[in-house]
């Protein structure tokens, strides 16, 4: 038994069917409410430069509408730098970002990229938000995180989830020793992306990981389910192996 593991529900594609009409409905801050009311422990939004799904509208509502710590996901840019320090959300991730992709298709490369991340980082460290980096499960990576004093690490699942057998116990021993080298160097770990009923439980079993961010398939799910009942059976998926 290790210590319970935090679910941060990313409610971005809430915001994409809304966006799909351009009105309000339905309305990603109905979504942080409901997360708030089931045992989610946080709400992840990404503010993307071309605002395909969160609003900066949505940031402020979100914030005033639940008491739950908000994880902004953001490109290391200076507007999404000067957003961040307007909202003071509790944390921020950097994430990488590309105009063309789908989703957050890698991680970021903390280790190239120390000299521009540098600054952003101790900005938002200065200002007190809790700064994570959102990297691929290399422990180059966990080093450049540990240079750049970054006190969180989200470890990309990508590449495990879309593995399959041999393949994905290979990538679950990489985020599992990442994990681990990561809170041997003080670095809180976290986890996500593409994380489902299925796949979840060896990752949420692996003891250094204090939370996943989990967002398209609970959202998916709620389609047929409604977002209490999807939150709540990963909930339980995950505290069944902690
Ligand atoms: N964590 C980060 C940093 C992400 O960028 C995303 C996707 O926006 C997620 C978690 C959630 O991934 P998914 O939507 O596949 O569950």
């Amino acid at each position: 038994m290790t210590s319970k593991l935090r679910l941060g529900v990313n409610i971005d594609h809430v915001a994409t069917i809304r966006n799909a009409r351009g009105g309000l409905h339905p309305d990603p801050v109905r979504a942080a409410e409901i997360v708030a009311a089931c045992g989610g422990d946080g709400i992840t939004a990404h503010l993307r430069e071309d605002r395909r799904h969160i609003l900066d509208s949505d940031l402020a509502r979100i914030q005033a509408a639940t008491s739950l710590p908000l994880n902004l996901e953001m490109a290391a840019t200076d507007e999404m730098l000067e957003i961040a320090l307007r909202h003071m959300p509790h944390a921020a991730c950097i994430v990488p970002e590309k105009r063309e992709e789908r989703t957050t298709e890698g991680g970021l490369d903390a280790a190239g990229q120390h000299n521009r991340l540098a600054p952003i980082v101790s900005r938002l460290r200065d200002a007190g938000i809790r700064v994570s980096l959102f990297i691929a499960p290399e422990p180059r990576q966990i080093e450049a995180a540990f240079l750049l004093g970054a006190p969180v690490v989200e470890l990309h699942t990508g590449e495990y989830a879309h593995a399959e057998g041999e393949a994905q116990v290979i990538e679950l021993a990489r985020l599992a020793d990442m994990a681990a080298l990561a809170a041997k160097n003080g670095i809180e770990a976290h986890a996500g992306h593409g994380l489902t009923y299925d796949n979840v439980q060896p990752v949420a079993a692996i003891p250094q990981l204090a939370e996943l961010n989990i967002g398209h398939y609970l959202i998916g799910e709620a389609i047929f389910v409604g977002l209490e009942a999807s939150v709540t059976r990963m909930r339980e998926l995950m505290d069944a192996v902690r």
